[in-house]
């Protein structure tokens, strides 16, 4: 049986279809906080509420450690996938405490759950963002990158603490200070020196909180023997093709969902964040990946890491980049509307660029991204324009 934290969510639930299609016995662990019982159902097909003999559903946060030990007490569970986190780059500039409570500090009590109850395997999500803001050389961006990548200093980008803007070079100190206190009496969870180095890298919170997670996955690896094998997804778009299961967010922060529900009247006015950014037209350019490429590649690595019993970590990105205008443009033709948008000034932790060599998960997970930036436009567009409350729940 796998248990799928955070499997109420929208890369979770699509990869909670994908498993129960496989043959597995899934139970979701969700606090619901962001995720959609809804969503499940969808997953199953619209069989039932949502739960049925292959799909069991325990409304649980993880930072309620006695309901997570519930939870492995319960089901006879043989791997974790884990999607918890919160995940808006611009709001973990704002709020890098609640990041790094939910992110890493919750992250690290799944662990030692999994620890006492002898669970020694798990998929981990986590983000291109831990890439930060390469210099051009380095793209197609390779996995190894964050070893061979020294910078003399924080990428982090200037944002706030306790609601005071911090200053860009202290930024990343304040956090490793409260990441310390958080953790005094872990001598496990000790960051060396080389740690902390890699830990300048990423040039947003959320990153950094990602980064930090794997990391501290190196450590249960080497100590406690727990396997992981870290996702690293690009930008996530586009919807079912059914139209059932979509992005339904109560903020949404993505650009191709805000793009939609602008154009839908849910939204106000698209805001493009720069066009001042050394790309082909001045906006930033992403790799957009499909949930149902994503959710092919968890299944496919838990597979690699069940057969295999070893660590890694891929990429799962197109290999593609896409500027910020060619996503409207896809959309403008998905949904034969006009987008109505305000060039206003960058948003804080954006890189420029951002894009995947896909190769190692090609080659490893024999895994490739089937669906294009015109499959996610088209798929996005007939679920928002069908569900303007997304799962309305
Ligand atoms: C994309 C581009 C913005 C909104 C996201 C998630 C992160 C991670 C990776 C999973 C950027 C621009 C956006 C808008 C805009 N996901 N934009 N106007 O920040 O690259 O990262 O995917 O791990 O969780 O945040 O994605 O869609 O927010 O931004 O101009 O209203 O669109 O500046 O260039 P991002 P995004």
């Amino acid at each position: 049986m796998i248990l799928v934290t955070g499997g109420a969510g929208y890369i979770g639930s699509f990869t909670v279809r994908e498993l129960i299609n496989n043959g597995w016995e899934v139970v979701v662990l969700d606090s619901l906080e962001n995720g959609h019982e809804a969503a499940l159902s969808a997953a199953l097909g619209g069989q039932g509420s949502g739960v049925s003999s292959k799909l069991h559903l325990e409304i649980v946060d993880l930072a309620d450690i006695a309901g997570v030990r519930r939870v492995f007490d319960t089901y006879p569970i043989e791997a974790v996938i884990d999607f918890v986190a919160y995940l808006s780059v611009g709001e973990s500039m704002e709020n890098p405490k609640k990041y790094m409570i939910n992110n890493v500090e919750n992250f690290i009590k799944l662990l030692d759950v999994m620890r006492e109850k002898g669970c020694k395997y798990i998929i981990k999500s986590s983000t291109a963002a831990v890439y930060g803001d390469p210099e051009d050389k380095y793209f197609p961006l390779e996995e190894n990158y964050l070893q061979d990548f020294k910078p003399g200093k924080s990428c982090l980008l200037e944002g706030h603490w306790d609601g005071q803007k911090v200053k860009k070079n202290e930024f990343l100190g304040k956090i490793l200070e409260s990441y310390q206190q958080m953790f005094a009496l872990r001598q496990d969870l000790l960051l060396t020196d080389e740690e902390k180095i890699k830990l300048m890298i990423p040039s947003s919170v959320y990153g950094l909180t990602k980064l930090f997670d794997e990391i501290i996955m190196e450590k249960y690896d080497k100590l406690y023997g727990i396997k992981c094998v870290a996702l690293r997804y690009f930008n996530v778009c586009g919807a079912s093709l059914d139209g059932k299961m979509g992005d339904d967010k109560p903020e949404p922060t993505n650009l191709m969902t805000r793009t939609i529900l602008s154009i839908l009247g849910n939204l106000g006015k698209l805001q493009v964040f720069g066009n001042d950014y050394p790309t082909k037209d001045g906006t930033g350019v992403r790799d957009y990946i499909h949930p149902l490429d994503l959710a092919d590649g968890h299944v496919k690595a838990l597979k690699l890491l069940l057969d295999g019993d070893k660590s890694d970590v891929f990429n799962l990105g197109t290999g593609t980049g896409y500027s910020v205008l060619e996503v409207l443009s896809e959309v403008e033709k998905a949904s034969g509307r006009k987008i109505n948008y305000k060039v206003v000034d960058r948003r804080p932790g954006d890189p420029a660029v951002s894009y995947a060599n896909p190769k190692r998960a090609n080659d490893k997970l024999n895994w490739k991204a089937k669906y294009s930036l015109a499959d996610m436009a088209v798929t996005a567009w007939k679920w928002h324009s069908t569900h303007l409350k997304g799962y309305g729940d």
